[in-house]
């Protein structure tokens, strides 16, 4: 299935220059959605994964059908202030300024296996926190897996010697 015809490219949003890669059509196809939860489904089934854990917004999306599937349980990770207990955070660099990321703090058991999974890699920055996140918590990062990346903003530099999988590239 060709996925990135359920891409839809919004040019100037949210500011003028940035072509936005919206994936709400792909969510609102029942067969492609599923046809893409079930790539990762398959990229994740022999590695052996304790727990998903995703970041907000966009990383609950993608993260739960693929957590309901493989039978575990998902962890989300949030922007600070979101989250209701005890959390660890995570500062990273946004275009302009810091982001925090955050997460409960018993989200993870040490040694557990992890899948994180996002609807986009980007700079990277939001990943590499996410990263940061699962391994102060003991957590394994066994993959990570992406519906789009922008290769032209080479995130995938800040994920050398991880397992990586991105079912389409713009
Ligand atoms: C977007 C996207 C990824 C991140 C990728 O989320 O969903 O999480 O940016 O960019 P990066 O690789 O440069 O970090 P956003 O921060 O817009 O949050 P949202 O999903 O809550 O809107």
């Amino acid at each position: 299935m060709d996925l990135k015809k359920y891409i839809a490219i919004v040019p100037d949003w949210p500011k003028p220059g940035i072509q936005f890669k919206d994936i709400t059509p792909l969510m609102n196809d029942g067969k492609a959605f599923r046809y893409a939860t079930e790539q990762i489904v398959q990229y994740a089934r022999n590695k052996k994964i304790d727990i998903v854990v995703g970041p907000e917004a966009r990383g609950f999306i993608i993260g739960c059908p693929v957590a309901y599937e493989l039978g575990v349980g998902f962890a989300p990770v949030r922007k600070e202030g979101k989250l209701p207990r005890e959390t660890i955070k995570v500062e990273y660099d946004l275009e302009y300024g810091k982001g925090v990321l955050t997460i409960h703090k018993d989200a993870i058991q040490p040694g557990q296996r992890v899948l994180i999974i996002d609807d986009l890699l980007a700079t990277g920055g939001t990943i590499g926190a996410t990263i940061k996140l699962v391994e102060q918590l003991g957590g394994i990062v066994a993959g990570c897996a992406f519906l789009i990346e922008l290769t032209y903003l080479e995130g995938r530099k800040k994920l050398e010697g991880y397992d990586v999988l991105t079912l389409m590239e713009f």
